[in-house]
């Protein structure tokens, strides 16, 4: 198929680290940085902070379509609140994996994503980058690492031993939200078929950075 957007897609699993990779290569292309994931967040928060319950398809489709929410360089806010932390936690996480699945609100953030892309170009992180949102992406990455691998790198990132019982319970937490992303009909996590897929379990940020700045040279 032809590619061409100005838009380099990556998505994968939670706590692959594809949001620092995606992150990283924006800055050195000089690009736009879309973490289409805070949307699903703050949809999530936004909804719990409405008491409207998370499978409530209609009226959450319909915050969704009118999400106050403003990003700047290194916060975001929501109705002019700073969530930028809020929207992180698990529990909101859980949230976010349960409004995505209903396809009002995934219709209803479709157009918001796709208005990120300007002229400067793009890197959007997510699930469905390659396959829904950007289809025409011109490099299509799908970054993901073994459960036990995103499960200790998630442990040292909250401070906590990489082994035990917080660990244990961190590398359930990943699981049960891998399955429930994989096995949803609309939009499921799944390779586009024209991706390349990046393993990252051996790899440090620095190196999976590089591959696809790799993978960028050659288009
Ligand atoms: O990438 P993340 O962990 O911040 O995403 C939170 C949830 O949002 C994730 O469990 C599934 C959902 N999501 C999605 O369905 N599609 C996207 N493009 C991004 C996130």
């Amino acid at each position: 198929s032809e590619l061409r957007m100005k838009v380099i897609a990556i998505d994968g699993p939670s706590a692959s680290g594809k949001g620092t990779v995606a992150a990283q290569v924006a800055a050195i292309l000089n690009r736009d940085y879309l973490d289409s994931g805070a949307l699903y967040r703050l949809t999530a928060l936004y909804a719990s902070q409405q008491n409207i319950d998370w499978h409530n398809e209609h009226e959450i489709a319909t915050l969704a379509y009118k999400l106050p929410v403003v990003f700047s360089t290194d916060s975001i806010l929501l109705n002019g609140m700073d969530v930028t932390a809020a929207i992180r936690t698990e529990t909101i996480g859980m949230g976010a994996s349960a409004i995505a699945a209903l396809p009002a609100v995934r219709t209803a953030l479709l157009q918001r994503q796709r208005d990120f892309l300007t002229p400067r170009g793009l890197v959007a992180d997510g699930r469905d980058m390659a396959s829904v949102v950007f289809p025409q992406a011109e490099l299509k990455i799908f970054l993901t690492a073994s459960a036990p691998i995103r499960a200790q790198r998630r442990a040292l990132q909250l401070g906590l031993a990489t082994d035990g019982a917080d660990y244990q319970r961190i590398l359930n937490e990943i699981e049960k939200r891998d399955q429930a992303d994989r096995s949803r009909t609309v939009a499921p996590l799944k390779p586009a078929n024209d991706a390349i897929i990046l393993d990252t379990s051996l790899l440090s940020i620095k190196e999976s950075v590089e591959k696809v700045l790799d993978w960028y040279r050659k288009i």
